[in-house]
This record gives structure tokens, C-alpha cells and sequence, in this order.
């Protein structure tokens, strides 16, 4: 993959972040995410790949855009899995709150994971930790190792994690041990891109979160030199169905960095819509100026790239959105 393409790509994260963002606080997340979906869907077809979308709004028949298996790009460039989030946090834009982003990840082809849309245990860490801990082993054993190898007393470590009731034992574990613990509302992409960030003060992320979402963070923290680890958690028979005809005939078994990402060449961008973890919202500026803040990570070179775009807004189409399309994908 040519590293200009990292920057295309930049640019159809900017417009889905900016299509979002017109919904914050407006109390429909579903206009907020057909607003982001459109606009990533419209803004593919002018970037220079023939992409396959591995991880995106759902199956074919429940998606109308973006769904797994559609063909996006102008067929100009390499052959690419594309994994998308076009609003990793629709709860957030919808009520104003913080944390959510439009994510895209490329990668050579046949190299994503197709993930189902169920649960996925999730354990990622920075470089310094890459390769030294196991989802096998149990929260205390994980955090007093991490300790152990970074030099951090327990109560200067800090352990990102999903504000869910099904992470009590969890949390409930890292307050006996004395860990420091900082609690997301939603998106876990960003959660577990915060574990590998050199200057992000955070040093595992833990907790179940999205599958799809697993495979983002996978691809980023190939970037970024980290590592994430997950294990499906199927709920029911149907769930077990889903990642048998997905090709996961193990569900049980660990899933690596290089399962889920490969090794190949990744590119990663994300814009952020809420402020978050590691990056600023959407901010409109004026009238016809809006200000996004970007991330652009690539496997191969491990640059972090940051990104700051102030946007003309009359000489940009920017989909609006709406509720009806959304539902009728989903009825
Ligand atoms: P959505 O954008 O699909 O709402 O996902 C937000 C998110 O927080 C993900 O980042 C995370 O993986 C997932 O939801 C966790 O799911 P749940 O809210 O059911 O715990």
C-alpha cells in the first residue's frame, strides 16, 4: 500500500466525523450514524483501492451501506480488506457525551478477522507489555505481572475499562488490589488504543466490548507496536452459529494481534466526533468553518501521525442523515 493512502483515507474519516456531529446531543443516534455512514460510503468512491468491506454496518441484507462483503473504492489501487466504524459511539453523539470517533482500517487483503457482532474479552497493552501477558490468566495475575514489568507500583498502574454492570468482578478486583482504574462510558477502540499510546497514561485496557471493535483496535495497535488479545463470548447457540459460518470454528481459543490484523501492511485512521480518549471533537468554528482532529497509523513505518483540519464547509457536501433509512434497515 502506497502511504498516501493513509491520507485519503484521513479524509473519509474527517467527513464522516463532521456528517456525525451535526447530531450531538439531538437524541437520534440512528441519523447521527446513517449521517456518518453515508458520508464514508460517498467519499470511498474516490479513494484509489478495491476494497472489500470485512467489518462494517452488518450483513448485507440488514445494512444498505458499508456492509460486509461490499466492494468500495474507485478499483484504481491495491486489493484491501477494509474494516470501518463510521461513529464508534452513537450513544455518545446522540446524548452529547464523550468518546466517539469514525474509524477506518485497510489492510491487505484476506488479512482481517470477520468478526461476528457479538461480545469479544479483550486485554491490550503498549509496547513495553507486548508479547508478556495472556487473556489466559486472571485479572490479578495480568495486573500484578504488569506491574512487576513495567516497574509501576499496583496503585500507579492504570487499567482502562467499559463502565458495564458485567465488569463488576473486574472492577471490583482491580479497587482490592489498589490499581487505578478510569472508567469509559463507550467506545473501546479508543480504549484500547489509549493502552498502547506512548503518552496516553494509560497501561491495559480489560473488559468485553464489541468484536467488530476488537478487530479495529487490532489493527491499530499493529501500528502502534501494542498488543491485543481477545476471546469471542458467544451467548447462545445462535452466536456459536454465527462464528462458525464466519469461519471461526474454535470461538473459545485466544485470538492474536495477527489473527485478527495480520501482518501485513495496516493503515489506520480515526477522526474524532465527541472528544475522547486521544482525540478532540468536531468543533465548528464558525459559520463555514469546522475544526476535526485525526489520527494516521501505519504498520509498517509505526509513525503516529496527528492531524488537525480546519474545513470549508460551503465547498464540502456533507450528507445530513436520517432516522428513516437507518430503520428500514434494520426492520
Ligand atoms: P456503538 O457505536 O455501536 O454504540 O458502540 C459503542 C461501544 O461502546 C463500543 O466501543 C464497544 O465495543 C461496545 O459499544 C460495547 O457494547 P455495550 O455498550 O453493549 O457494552
Amino acid at each position: 500500500m502506497e502511504r498516501e493512502l493513509a491520507l485519503e483515507i484521513v479524509r473519509v474519516t474527517e467527513l464522516g466525523a463532521l456528517a456525525a456531529a451535526r447530531w450531538t446531543g439531538r437524541g437520534d443516534k440512528m441519523a447521527a450514524d446513517d449521517a456518518a455512514t453515508t458520508a464514508i460510503r460517498t467519499m470511498f468512491d474516490s479513494v484509489s483501492i478495491d476494497g472489500t468491506v470485512v467489518i462494517g454496518e452488518g450483513e448485507m441484507d440488514e445494512a444498505p451501506m458499508l456492509y460486509i462483503g461490499e466492494r468500495v473504492g474507485n478499483r484504481r489501487g491495491p486489493a484491501v480488506d477494509i474494516a470501518v466504524d463510521p461513529l464508534e459511539g452513537t450513544e455518545v453523539v446522540a446524548s452529547g457525551l464523550h468518546n466517539a470517533q469514525s474509524i477506518i482500517a485497510v489492510a491487505d487483503r484476506g488479512t482481517l478477522l470477520h468478526a461476528p457482532d457479538i461480545y469479544m474479552e479483550k486485554l491490550a497493552c503498549g509496547p513495553e507489555l507486548a508479547g508478556k501477558l495472556s487473556l489466559d490468566d486472571d485479572h490479578e495475575t495480568t495486573v500484578r505481572r504488569a506491574s512487576a514489568l513495567t516497574g509501576k507500583a499496583l496503585s500507579d498502574l492504570t487499567v482502562l475499562v467499559l463502565d458495564r454492570k458485567r465488569h463488576e468482578a473486574l472492577i471490583a478486583t482491580l479497587r482490592r488490589l489498589g490499581v487505578r482504574i478510569r472508567l469509559i462510558g463507550h467506545g473501546d477502540v479508543a480504549g484500547a488504543i489509549a493502552a498502547a499510546l506512548p503518552d496516553s497514561n494509560v497501561d491495559l485496557y480489560m473488559g468485553s466490548g464489541g468484536a467488530p471493535e476488537g478487530v479495529l483496535a487490532a489493527a491499530a495497535l499493529r501500528c502502534l507496536g501494542g498488543e491485543i488479545q481477545g476471546r469471542l463470548l458467544p451467548e447462545n447457540a445462535v452466536d456459536l452459529q454465527r462464528c462458525l459460518s464466519m469461519g471461526i470454528t474454535h470461538p473459545a481459543h485466544i485470538l492474536t494481534m495477527e489473527d485478527m490484523a495480520g501482518t501485513g501492511d495496516v493503515i489506520f485512521a480515526a477522526t474524532g466526533i465527541a472528544s475522547g480518549e486521544f482525540l478532540s471533537g468536531v468543533r465548528q468554528l464558525s459559520k463555514d468553518r469546522a475544526e476535526t482532529h485525526s489520527v494516521i497509523m501505519r504498520a509498517s513505518s509505526r509513525t503516529i501521525r496527528y492531524l488537525r483540519t480546519i474545513h470549508y464547509l460551503p465547498g464540502k457536501v456533507i450528507p445530513q442523515g436520517t432516522s428513516e433509512s437507518v430503520d428500514m434497515a434494520a426492520g
